[in-house]
């Protein structure tokens, strides 16, 4: 009898990934269900120790190794792309999901400007990098698949700081604009807007201790109840746009929110009730 698991078809068997902040959060559940189905998987973080005992946990350097990585440095990330391939033999997923929120200051007159450039620099820049490197190998082969992680900061505003909102914002563009361009080669740029998820950076981001609290206010918040949001669930998003199952979208905004961004909040708590006395 076939085992749950073994049953599980594995739909990114024989593909290259590599994955950026792959140590930690959303890049680290992603490296995991990556390798689950069949790829071989680079994981590029900063944070060594992470990523080394994350890749000896979940299999052997013939299907996972880890590379120091900071995606601001091109050098680092043209390393990492060559390391893929010349390990791997192709690069067919380039997952830019290495970020980082910031300085949490709301305020634009109260805002650090050194933080706001390092937020674009590992937000965006860090991204784009990774996007030319993966394209270089990529349009010769005449194939790939190029992921960013953006957020539901890039559809709507939450009160967070106008370094990280404006950085995913531009992740967007980047995705549309590369999905034009790189489309020509046969290479497919998505990118994934999350809603709040306990990962370590939101527990820097929030500031705050008692994480179980805040899954529950999370989902409360949400739109879709019974549900809290895991990086499972925005793994499973990435899983679907590296697959072939997703073999005709290009440019797509994917929002893993439960429908958040489509709520009107204010017309529930405050126009409905005045409109409608
Ligand atoms: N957690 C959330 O609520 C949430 C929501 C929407 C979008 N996101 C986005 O998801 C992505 C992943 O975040 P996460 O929540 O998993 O956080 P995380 O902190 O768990 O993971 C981010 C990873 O990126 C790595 N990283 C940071 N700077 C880097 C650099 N310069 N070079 C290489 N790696 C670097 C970190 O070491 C870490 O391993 C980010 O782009 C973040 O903006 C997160």
């Amino acid at each position: 009898m076939m085992s749950a698991e073994s049953s599980v078809a594995k739909r990114l068997e024989g593909k290259v990934a590599l994955i950026t902040g792959g140590a930690s959060g959303i890049g680290e559940s992603t490296t995991r269900v990556f390798i689950k189905h069949g790829a071989k998987v680079l994981v590029a973080d900063i944070q060594d120790e992470l990523g080394q005992s994350l890749c000896k946990q979940l299999g052997t350097p013939e299907t996972i190794n880890y590379i120091h990585c900071d995606v601001t440095s091109e050098s680092d990330v043209r390393n990492a792309v060559d390391l893929a391939v010349s390990k791997y033999g192709t690069l067919d997923i380039m997952f830019n999901n290495a970020g980082i929120s910031g300085d949490p200051e709301p305020s634009a007159i109260a805002s650090d400007i050194d933080n706001f450039k390092r937020v674009f620099d590992v937000n965006v820049l860090g991204g784009f990098l990774g996007a030319k490197h993966a394209a270089r190998v990529m349009i010769p082969a005449k194939k790939g698949c190029i992921i960013f992680t953006a957020s539901i900061a890039s559809k709507i505003c939450m009160g967070l700081s106008h370094a990280y909102t404006t950085s995913k914002h531009a992740v967007v563009g980047l995705t549309q604009s590369l999905s034009v361009e790189l489309g020509e080669y046969g290479i497919r740029v998505n990118c994934i807007s999350p809603y709040a998820i306990v990962t370590p950076l939101f527990r820097k981001t929030s500031g705050i201790s008692n994480m179980e609290k805040v899954e529950e206010l999370l989902s409360a918040a949400g739109v879709l109840k019974g549900a809290i949001l895991e990086p499972s669930d925005v793994a499973q998003a990435a899983l679907f746009l590296a697959s072939d199952d997703a073999k005709y979208l290009n440019g797509v905004n994917l929002p893993v929110d439960g429908g958040y961004c489509l709520n009107n909040q204010t017309w529930k708590t405050g126009l409905k009730d005045r409109l409608l006395q």
